[in-house]
This record gives C-alpha cells, sequence and structure tokens, in this order.
C-alpha cells in the first residue's frame, strides 16, 4: 500500500536526493512539501524545493509551504553552507521556480492535511523540528490523527556531526525536537545510527547523471559540492545519505534494525541537541533505528534515482 506523505526539509542535497526519491519511489505518494530553516534560509530551502518539484515532477503540482526562518525560543542559528554550498545545492545555477508557495505556513499545511485525511498522512521531516513543533502547538490533536512520523535526526549510540554529540537537526531546534519526541505520536527516528552506514560515491554519482542525465545529471553535479566536505572532513570515499534513509526507512523498513526506548534531548549548552536513551518511565518510547542493510538501501537509492527521468510514479 502506497504511504501518503509530506516532507519537512531544508533543501540541502541530501533533501534533494530524498526529495527525487519520494517522487520516483512507488512505495510513497508524495502530497506536500513543507520548507525550514536549516541548511540554509527558508527563503533558499523553499526556492530550491520549488525547483526541485519542478526539474524532478514538472507536471505535478506538489504545494510547497514555506515554513520557520528560526529555531523556537531565538535559539542561535548555523546554516550548514559549508557542506550544501551558499545556495543550498552545490554549485548548481540557482533555481528560479515558475511557482509560488502555497499561501499557507508550512505548520498550517501540515495542520490541515492531517486533520482532512486522518490516519493517512505520514510526516518524514529531514531538516530542524520547527514546523513539526509549531503544528503540535496549534493542533495538538493531529498527534492522534498522523500516520506516523519519520525523522532524519539524532545519534544515539555514535558521535554526533554539528558537535560532538549532536546531529545537526536536533541540534538546530532541541526544543522542537523534545515536543516532537515527547509527544504522543509514533516516531520513528533515523539516526546518525544508521545513516552514516551508507555511502555514496563520486562513481555513484557518474552512474546516476550517466542514466537519468537531466535529473540525475543536476543531482550529480550539486552532490560534488557535498562529496568534497565529506571526503575533507569525515575522510570517507563519498557522502553519507542521511536524508534517503529516512525516506527509505519508510518505503523498506525491512532494511533496519529497530528499538523501542525513550529519549532525552539536552537543550543547551556543550551537549545542545544530544540524544540519549532516557531512564524508564521518562516520556514515550520512540522507535529508533539501530542497525542497517546499507548494501539494500544503497540498492533501492541507485534504482530508483536512475529512472528519475522517466518522470514520477503516477498517483
Ligand atoms: O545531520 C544530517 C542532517 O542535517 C540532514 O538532514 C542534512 O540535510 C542536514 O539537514
Ligand atoms: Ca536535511
Amino acid at each position: 500500500m502506497r504511504r501518503s506523505i509530506i516532507i519537512d526539509t531544508d533543501p540541502g542535497v541530501d533533501d534533494a536526493l530524498a526529495l527525487v526519491y519520494a517522487l520516483n519511489c512507488p512505495a510513497v505518494e508524495l502530497r506536500a512539501v513543507t520548507t525550514v530553516h536549516g541548511n540554509v534560509s527558508v527563503e533558499r530551502s523553499t526556492r530550491n524545493a520549488l525547483g526541485l518539484l519542478e526539474l524532478a515532477g514538472p507536471d505535478l503540482d506538489i504545494p510547497v509551504a514555506r515554513g520557520a526562518e528560526r529555531p523556537l525560543n531565538g535559539l542561535s542559528r548555523r546554516e550548514a553552507d559549508f557542506v550544501h554550498g551558499a545556495e543550498g545545492l552545490g554549485e548548481t545555477p540557482v533555481f528560479a521556480p515558475r511557482r509560488a508557495p502555497d499561501p499557507r505556513p508550512a505548520w498550517q499545511l501540515i495542520r490541515d492535511e492531517v486533520t482532512a485525511h486522518p490516519g493517512e498522512i505520514t510526516l518524514c521531516a529531514i531538516g530542524p523540528l520547527t514546523n513539526l513543533a509549531l503544528a503540535l502547538a496549534h493542533a495538538p490533536k493531529i498527534a492522534r490523527q498522523v500516520a506516523g512520523v519519520v525523522l532524519m535526526g539524532g545519534a544515539v549510540d555514535v558521535p554526533g556531526n554539528i558537535t560532538p554529540q549532536a546531529e545537526y537537526n536536533l541540534w538546530a531546534d532541541p526544543a522542537a525536537a523534545a515536543a516532537v519526541l515527547s509527544a504522543a505520536w509514533p516516531v520513528t527516528l533515523v539516526g546518525l545510527d544508521v545513516t552514516t552506514q551508507v555511502v555514496c560515491s563520486r562513481e555513484d554519482f557518474a552512474q546516476l547523471a550517466q542514466q537519468a542525465p537531466r535529473v540525475g545529471g543536476f543531482l550529480a553535479q550539486a552532490a560534488q559540492f557535498y562529496i568534497a566536505f565529506y571526503e575533507q572532513a569525515a575522510g570517507i570515499p563519498g557522502c553519507h545519505l542521511h536524508d534517503p534513509s529516512a525516506l527509505i526507512a519508510l518505503s523498506h523498513p525491512e532494511y533496519f534494525r529497530r528499538e523501542a526506548m525513550a529519549l532525552e534531548v539536552a537543550q543547551d549548552g556543550e551537549a545542545r541537541g544530544r540524544t540519549r536513551r532516557a531512564s524508564a518511565g521518562v516520556g514515550p518510547q520512540v522507535e529508533v533505528l539501530t542497525g542497517v542493510d546499507a548494501a539494500a538501501v544503497k540498492r533501492a537509492f541507485m534504482l530508483t534515482l536512475c529512472a528519475a527521468d522517466r518522470g514520477p510514479v503516477p498517483s
């Protein structure tokens, strides 16, 4: 059965890969996109989301709603432009999208879609969690109406990436992360524990560009900056597929091992954004992915994206 999803995103190179995966994966139906501050400003993430949908799904009319421009509580921001490039998609030409964003703020589009389709919509958050926290604050009942929440974020038994202790998405807005992880909705956390095991090389992107010259060629160009960061900062022969792994956890749950646990999110200081197992009885349990068949995830990623020039899966 196809999963209807809303992707909340801060594109971002790996976000772009995840969006194109969602458009071309028969197991999911992308109903809407909401954008958030994070890798780049929300102006850029909104422009990039609109441009990516026009590139990869020119005949689709998937709404894109602009979201929060900063974290809750006025916390400091730090863009990850050193990872994704100043405009968010490496050194590709800047998009000039034809379509305008949806007039609603992101939290409102999330509320409207979830309440109009109770039990159907899975929220797939692959950026900081500010929009989901705002949606919960405005409409707490959505916690009972979503089909589920899948989020790329956190690092439970492995080091962080923005600090030694914290993964970027949860570090960027720890108050929002705490609200999302303590709400009474089913959450699957796709953290660095599994996403750092999935690597895409320059040769993989060359194959993608060869098999799908239009869409894959753009993504391969965008990925060059992102790969150069990982080669230099992590010493790996490629880049991590953080956000695509969250989508593949949705389309292929069988590729992952999971453990139920309650999590605490550190709110400030050196530990800001750190996710740790909470003592028993503290907060609802979250399904944390703790293991992955990385080869299977990579295969699903390459198979789906190499078909991207044939156009998205019809709804
Ligand atoms: O830590 C990885 C996450 O932070 C990914 O979502 C990446 O796009 C950045 O937002
Ligand atoms: Ca992201």
